[in-house]
Parts: structure tokens; C-alpha cells; sequence
């Protein structure tokens, strides 16, 4: 299956990516993530990132589109993937259909999570990730490690992310609201769309969206 999570900062779109990704045997790639592994490695696209990511901005596409499609052609993307924070507004949803239609490929599905405002911020106020790897990532009340600061997967170090302050935050959800949610509409022209509410236990909501890519109603 090709699938595009999408949901605002804090939604859960990489907690949830994990599970989801792992049920149908197909790669997670975050562009966050891959940003993310770029910068703690020192890399010329990661000092190109940080200072937009610092910020809550979009880096900018000529950067964002080509890593993501080098990581879209790597051989355990071949029958699938699922796609969390790319594409994230239309030029790049329009890059995207381009890049798939040349290989004679389509998405299946594109999975909208929905949670109130007010929510992800205590998400995001309380996320803890790993030095090691950023697709660890805890939460001090809601999902908390074993031992606190260390990582339960790899023991690694836990941090709060330099995008997590709340004024950072605050240009991430307006970001969201004005660059990234017009690609639903773009979707949703293509049926694509099915969106879920992704409150309530980290489980329940995985059980949700697996129902709902099987095409069932939303529990
Ligand atoms: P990115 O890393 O994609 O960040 P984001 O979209 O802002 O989303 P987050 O990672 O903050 O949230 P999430 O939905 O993954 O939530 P999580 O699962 O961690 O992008 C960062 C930056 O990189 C961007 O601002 C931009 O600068 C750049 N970038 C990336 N892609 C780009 C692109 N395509 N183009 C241009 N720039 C790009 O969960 C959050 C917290 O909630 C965690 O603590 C978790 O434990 C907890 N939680 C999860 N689910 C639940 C639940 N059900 N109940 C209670 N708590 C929960
Ligand atoms: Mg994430």
C-alpha cells in the first residue's frame, strides 16, 4: 500500500506510523525524521534545514522534493510506503503525482488525523524523542518511558525537540492550517481522503485507521 498520513504537529502521525507501518510491512518515512538524522550527522541538507525547521517553517521544496524521493526509490519502498509530514503542501502533493504517475504507481489512500487544538498541545508540551533516532518517541504523562530520559528501544538519550517551544509551536499550527491542510482538498478530488479522529489511547486509534484503510466505517 502507498499511503500519506497527514495531521497537524503533535497529531500522533509518527507515533501511529510506527504501528501502522509495522501492520502492513511497509516502510515509515518521515521527511522530519530524515531532516532530523541530517542535522545530528552534520550534513550539508541538514545545515540547510535547521535554521527553517528552528523556526516552524517549510524548508524549501527544492531540498524537500529530492530527498524524499530518493528515499521514496530506495528498494524497500518498491511496494509501498507510508509517507508522514511529505507531502505537505500542493506544489509538493503535485510533485508527488508526478513522481508516482512516472512509475506507473497511485496512492491508496491518504489517512487525515484529526485532533483539536488544544490537544496537540499538550502533545507536543510533553513529547520526549531519542537522540539515537527521533522515530523513538515518548511522552511524560501520556506514553513515559521506563526509566526516565532514556529511550525503552535503544537506551538512547531523551530530549525535547528544538521546534517544541511553544512559540515555535505556534507558527508550526498556522503553517499547517495554511500550507499543508489545502492538500486534503487536493486529495479529496482524487477520493483518497478518509480522516479519523486520532484522540483517545495510541491503540484504539491505530485500530481506527486500520479500519478505516480497510475501507470500514471509522469505530
Ligand atoms: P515533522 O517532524 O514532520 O513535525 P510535525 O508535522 O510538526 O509533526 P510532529 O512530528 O510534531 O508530530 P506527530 O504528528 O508526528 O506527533 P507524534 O507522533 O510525535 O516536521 C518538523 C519540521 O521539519 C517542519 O516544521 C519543517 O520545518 C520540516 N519538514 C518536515 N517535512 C517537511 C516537508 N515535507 N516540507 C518542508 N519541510 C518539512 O506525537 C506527539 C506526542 O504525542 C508524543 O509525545 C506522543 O507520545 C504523544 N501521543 C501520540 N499519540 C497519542 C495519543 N493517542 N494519546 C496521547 N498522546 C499521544
Ligand atoms: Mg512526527
Amino acid at each position: 500500500m502507498r499511503i500519506v498520513l497527514v495531521g497537524p504537529p503533535g497529531a500522533g502521525k509518527g507515533t501511529q506510523a510506527a504501528f501502522l507501518a509495522g501492520n502492513l510491512s511497509i516502510p515509515h518515512i518521515s521527511t522530519g525524521d530524515l531532516f532530523r538524522a541530517n542535522i545530528s550527522q552534520g550534513t550539508e541538507l541538514g545545515k540547510q534545514a535547521k535554521a527553517y525547521m528552528d523556526a516552524g517553517n517549510l524548508v524549501p521544496d527544492e531540498v524537500t522534493i529530492g530527498m524524499a524521493k530518493d528515499r521514496m526509490e530506495q528498494p524497500d519502498a518498491e511496494h509501498g510506503f507510508l509517507l508522514d509530514g511529505f507531502p505537505r503542501n500542493v506544489a509538493q502533493a503535485k510533485a508527488l503525482d508526478t513522481m508516482l504517475e512516472a512509475a506507473d504507481m497511485k496512492l491508496d489512500a491518504v489517512l487525515d488525523l484529526e485532533v483539536p487544538e488544544d490537544e496537540v498541545v499538550k502533545r507536543i508540551a510533553g513529547r520526549r524523542i531519542c537522540r539515537n533516532d527521533s522515530a523513538h518517541v515518548f511522552h511524560v504523562t501520556y506514553s513515559p518511558p521506563k526509566q526516565a530520559g532514556v529511550c525503552d528501544v535503544c537506551g538512547g538519550e531523551l530530549y525535547q525537540r528544538d521546534d517544541d517551544s511553544e512559540e515555535t509551536v505556534r507558527t508550526r499550527l498556522e503553517v499547517y492550517h495554511t500550507q499543508t491542510e489545502p492538500i486534503i482538498d487536493h486529495y479529496r478530488a482524487q477520493g483518497l481522503v478518509v480522516t479519523i479522529s486520532a484522540l483517545g489511547k495510541v491503540n484504539e486509534v491505530t485500530d481506527r485507521a486500520m479500519a478505516a484503510l480497510r475501507g470500514e466505517h471509522a469505530a
